[in-house]
């Protein structure tokens, strides 16, 4: 069905994007990870794949187009093609993607991409092995095995996320630049967000990003903004590689373009990923027996509640 109209919040800010957490699980134990800003334990209770789905559902009834999966590492998840396939069924739908740190991807990346799957981002900080296993626990060959993976399933595009971190790989962004375009993938560089880590963590390794973009700045055949996606920047260089700057903190322009609204992975509407003051829980209705119509009043309410967390003070 298509939408009569999109919602708007109160800051005339449109809602385009759904971000699922389908799992608090993963593999990994990264230290820079956000958890996706989720503060609570979800002590197991996840959504089932119907439930996921009537979620996805009302919200492309009520004008979302894009979906992201994410976790945790969502691959932890038995029936994630299941999950995948039943949001790629729906009508109106523009466009499924999925954010995994790539380790289990390789057996699966060809199935996720015939169940409807459109596009992944694969966390990736570094090329080196000893500093990627430090950093996330995990081995480098798997995760570079993922990426590789996705790329032949024909995934398009696979994009990799690179958070910075000074002294550890804020100097790397050049061999990576090298190896995402010999892998042809979009490589993101990140600023580390202060979400769910400690403040000794985030002054020591928080990094600007500013030297990242004046070389991307040097380099690039031409500069794009991402509207609709926080205003990134998106810098093409002349080797037809693409770098995109996902650049959050006390960016004004990067809260006031977001069109997000997230789902915990026990089912709470989380209206922003630095915020946890306005959840909406939607599972417990569901497991009560609330109708599409309760549904929809739910994401409308949670909608309301979008602020930018950073405001413009100057309009
Ligand atoms: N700051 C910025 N980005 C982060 N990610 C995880 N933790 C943080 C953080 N503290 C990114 C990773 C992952 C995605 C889900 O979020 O790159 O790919």
């Amino acid at each position: 069905m298509k939408p009569l109209s999109v919602l708007h919040d109160t800051f005339g800010r449109p809602l385009l994007n759904l971000r699922i957490s389908v799992t608090q699980q993963c593999n990994y134990n990264c230290t820079y990870c956000h958890r996706e800003g989720e503060a609570e334990q979800s002590n197991n209770v996840e959504m089932t794949v119907e439930e996921i789905v009537r979620i996805a559902k009302v919200a492309v009834d009520l004008g979302v187009t894009r979906v992201k999966l994410t976790g945790g590492e969502p691959l932890m998840r038995k029936d994630l093609c299941q999950i995948v396939s039943g949001i790629a069924d729906i009508a109106g739908l523009k466009d499924l993607s999925l954010t995994t740190n790539g380790s289990m991807l390789s057996d699966i990346a060809k199935e996720l991409h015939t169940a409807g799957l459109n596009r992944i981002n694969i966390s990736l900080a570094t090329l080196n092995s000893e500093i990627y296993h430090k950093l996330t626990s995990g081995t480098l060959d798997k995760a570079l095995a993922g990426i590789e993976a996705a790329v032949k399933a024909g995934f398009n595009p696979v994009k990799l996320n690179m958070v910075i971190l000074k002294g550890i790989n804020e100097q790397d962004s050049s061999d990576m630049i090298a190896y995402a375009e010999k892998t042809r993938v979009i490589l993101q560089l990140i600023e580390l967000d202060p979400v769910n880590i400690n403040d000794t963590y985030y002054k020591q390794y928080h990094h600007s990003l500013d030297e990242q973009k004046e070389m991307l700045r040097q380099k690039a055949l031409n500069i794009k903004q991402r509207h609709f996606m926080h205003n990134r920047l998106i810098y093409h260089l002349p080797n037809t590689t693409t770098i995109e700057v996902v650049h959050p903190i006390e960016n004004t322009d990067f809260c006031m373009h977001c069109t997000r609204l997230r789902i915990t992975s026990n089912g709470k509407l989380k209206p922003c990923l630095m915020q946890n003051n306005q959840l909406t829980d939607i599972l417990t209705p569901i497991r009560q027996g609330a109708d599409n119509e309760k549904l929809k009043q739910l994401f409308k309410q949670a909608n309301q509640q979008r602020e930018p967390y950073n405001k413009n003070t100057n309009t």
